[in-house]
């Protein structure tokens, strides 16, 4: 049985991240999302409180907080802005392999420099053509003497115009499919491209660009674990960072229901504020069910994580989940809100773009439902 009794520092972080998310996220997230503003100083903010970075362990700087911890504050920047909070947890998907896998001298500098400063990293792993299927890159890593020399093209890199550096994947042998994949650390001033930034639908305030590596030479050493051992890497990164996906898209399932559940006791129709129709307390009863159930989900993928088990399985199912009660909820609060939902004037039809991602990055909602299957069809022990 899992206890999702939070602690009092539990309690205390929620507090903080939600007021954070209030006063600061709130107040500019719509004005950010029509601009596609930077959200620079935001996450300026959010470095001096440690309300990013928290995942990194205290001998390397951080505050070395745990699963349950990080998704407790995700859900709640998630509820201020799920664009600008993308940019602000970045750092915690882009650093998962180095604290996996890295050497301590490795994770001295590149964690360190995250702590010290207000600094972002970015994870590449996606290509043009290898999103889903991640052993189709074609990007490469040829050993040269002391250096690694990194050729290719990523795309779809959050924070990737801003990074200070790389968590790049790259085949280091071209014929082994997903034996042949390692992971490097790529700092920007070795001669990374920054490509093109894209104009999304939604998420606006967040930063998502194409990175480039024109021969881009590293030391040996930016290696980062085993050579031809980057996709395992990759995954066990994944099954770390998907519950936090799954807390962000909880925070925005809970945002539309609130809009929509104060919309319904304003609005009146036939004589009556349209809460009163049981039309509309049906959708209001389920998307409280969904907000209720993805964020248990979410938790206890967390807990497993911080109780050191393999949580591949529920990582997926939170994943999966959560992403699609976000979008399923900010749709019935379009609903609900009816033709003014559609109106950009009106605070839901943000969070409905918004919620869309969350079905596509860090997994699509097919291929969290291919884990599970596999999971659930052929377990596995390890
Ligand atoms: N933990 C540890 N090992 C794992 C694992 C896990 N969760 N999942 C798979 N593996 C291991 C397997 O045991 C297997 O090991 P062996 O080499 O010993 O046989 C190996 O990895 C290959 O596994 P599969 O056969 O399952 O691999 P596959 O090619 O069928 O791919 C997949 C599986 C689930 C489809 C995977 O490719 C996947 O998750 N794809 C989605 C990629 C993704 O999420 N991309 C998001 C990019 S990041 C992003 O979006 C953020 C951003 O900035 C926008």
């Amino acid at each position: 049985m899992v206890d999702f009794t939070l602690t009092d520092e539990q309690k205390n972080l929620r507090e903080m991240a939600h007021d954070f998310a209030k006063n600061e996220m709130r107040p500019v997230a719509w004005e950010y999302d029509r601009d596609g503003t930077w959200p620079e100083e935001i996450i300026k903010k959010a470095w001096e409180l440690q309300l990013m970075n928290n995942h990194i362990p205290a001998e390397y700087g951080g505050v070395g907080l745990g699963y349950l911890d990080g998704c407790i504050i995700e859900e709640e920047l998630a509820w201020g802005c799920s664009g600008i909070q993308t940019s602000v947890g970045c750092n915690g998907l882009a650093t998962a392999p180095l604290i996996l896998g890295g050497s301590h001298e490795l994770k001295k500098e590149y964690l360190g420099r995250l702590t010290e400063e207000p600094l972002l990293a970015s994870f590449c792993l996606t290509e043009p053509d290898a999103g889903s299927d991640v052993s189709g890159m074609k990007t490469t890593a040829v050993k040269k003497g002391d250096k690694w020399v990194i050729n290719g093209s990523k795309c779809f890199i959050t924070n990737g115009t801003y990074a200070n550096f790389y968590t790049v994947y790259a085949k280091t042998d071209k014929d082994a499919g997903h034996r042949g994949i390692s992971a490097f650390i790529v700092p920007r001033d070795a001669g990374v491209v920054v490509d093109k930034k894209e104009d999304k639908m939604g998420q606006r305030a967040s930063n998502t660009a194409t990175i480039t590596f024109p021969e881009v030479e590293i030391p040996a050493d930016h290696l980062i674990g085993e050579e031809n051992k980057g996709f395992k890497l990759a995954m066990m990164t994944l099954d770390r960072t998907r519950p936090g996906v799954a807390a962000m898209a909880t925070g925005i399932a809970r945002a539309a229901m609130e809009f929509a559940i104060d919309y319904s006791k304003e609005r009146v129709q036939f004589g009556v504020p349209i809460a009163m129709h049981q039309a509309i307390q049906f959708m209001i009863a389920d998307m409280a069910t969904e907000v209720e159930a993805s964020r248990l989900l979410t938790w206890k993928a967390a807990t497993q994580l911080d109780n050191g088990e393999r949580n591949t399985l529920v990582s997926s199912h939170a994943k999966r989940f959560a992403a699609d009660t976000a979008m399923r909820v900010a749709t019935d609060a379009v609903q609900i809100y009816g033709g003014y939902g559609f109106i950009k004037e009106y605070p839901v039809e943000k969070l409905m773009r918004d919620a869309k991602i969350m079905q596509l990055y860090e997994g699509t909602a097919q291929i969290q439902r291919l884990v599970i299957a596999r999971e659930t069809l052929l377990p596995r022990r390890a």
